[in-house]
């Protein structure tokens, strides 16, 4: 349907000689921009349909299935009302904002097809629970390996225990950003300590070195899960405040049109 939409808009917009020229203010460009921001609102309104359980005809994949193909539309739809013109003005802007919203979507629409797939490959049977209950293991055991060690030395072991970040902030999920983690910097701290190690220390420190290497493989595991899932939800922070800014920007273009009518 939108598919059928576009193509007889189109046509329509190339036969029907509208003078002066085609743009938004004539009769066509109206129809348009009516057609389109009626279209914006129900899309918008999927925000509240999602929320709302009801034993309705349309399911909610019927929904959003529409969503998608309608919201897509729109790119025919507000274009052709524009006649083509843009310029540095608050009608460009809501057009800017639209096309933001439906290229996040998109986004979406990837993510939703392809990452849930990746997660759970990457996960295979654990799940997020037995991931996190390793990680505590592995700190108990380091803890308990620490135990004879002096304070310098013990310090080392504090550093992956107290300052080890397992996901932090979205960007440094989504792009991996953990150069300076904890854990890597006490590998390489008690690399050099274990130089001058002899005897029953010497066997601690290889046994804490084992278990913080242990350590690593079970972040970069845990990490790799960390990024797809904020992938997964990445374009949501484009997709839903885009279209709030796009509602108040096809507010003040509709009262501005009507204002110097
Ligand atoms: C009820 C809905 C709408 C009405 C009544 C409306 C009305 C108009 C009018 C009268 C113009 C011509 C302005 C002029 O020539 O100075 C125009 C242009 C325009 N409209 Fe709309 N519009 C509507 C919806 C939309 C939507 C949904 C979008 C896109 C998100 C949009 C984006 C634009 C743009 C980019 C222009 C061209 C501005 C320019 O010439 O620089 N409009 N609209
Ligand atoms: C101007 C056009 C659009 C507007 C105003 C709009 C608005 C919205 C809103 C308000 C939601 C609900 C988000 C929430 O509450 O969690 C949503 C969800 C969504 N939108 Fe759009 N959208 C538009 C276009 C598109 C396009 C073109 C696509 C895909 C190509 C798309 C894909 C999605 C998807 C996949 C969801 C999530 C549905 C779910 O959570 O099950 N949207 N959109």
């Amino acid at each position: 349907m939108a598919t059928l939409l576009c193509v007889t808009l189109t046509a329509a917009y190339f036969l029907i000689d509208v003078r002066p020229r085609h743009s938004g203010g004539t009769w066509m460009g109206y129809s348009l921009g009516a057609l389109g921001a009626a279209l914006i609102v129900w899309l918008a309104l999927l925000g509240v349909r999602k929320r709302a359980v009801t034993a309705g005809h349309y399911s909610l994949k019927a929904w959003v299935s529409a969503h998608v193909y309608l919201g897509l539309s729109l790119t025919v739809i507000a274009t052709l009302h524009t006649g083509f013109q843009f310029g540095m003005n608050v009608h460009t802007l809501a057009y800017v904002l639209m096309m933001l919203v439906i290229v996040s979507g998109l986004f979406g629409v990837w993510a939703y097809a392809s990452l849930p797939n990746l997660l759970s490959a990457n996960r295979g049977e654990t799940t997020r629970r037995q991931m996190l209950d390793a990680l505590a293991t592995l700190d108990g055991q380091l803890h308990e390996a620490a135990q004879p060690l002096d304070r310098d030395m013990a310090a080392i072991v504090r550093l992956s225990l107290e300052k080890t970040d397992i996901a932090g902030g979205y960007w440094q999920r989504v792009f991996g950003l953990y150069g300076g983690c904890a854990n890597d910097r006490a590998i390489e701290r008690l690399a050099r300590a274990r130089q001058g190690a002899r005897g029953p220390e010497a066997e601690t420190l290889a046994q804490i070195d084992a278990l913080l290497r242990k350590k690593a493989e079970a972040l970069a595991f845990a990490r790799r899960q960390v990024r797809i899932t904020a992938l997964l939800e990445g374009w949501t922070f484009v997709h839903v405040p885009m279209t709030f800014a796009l509602l108040a920007a096809l507010t003040a273009h509709i009262v501005s049109v009507f204002f110097y009518w």
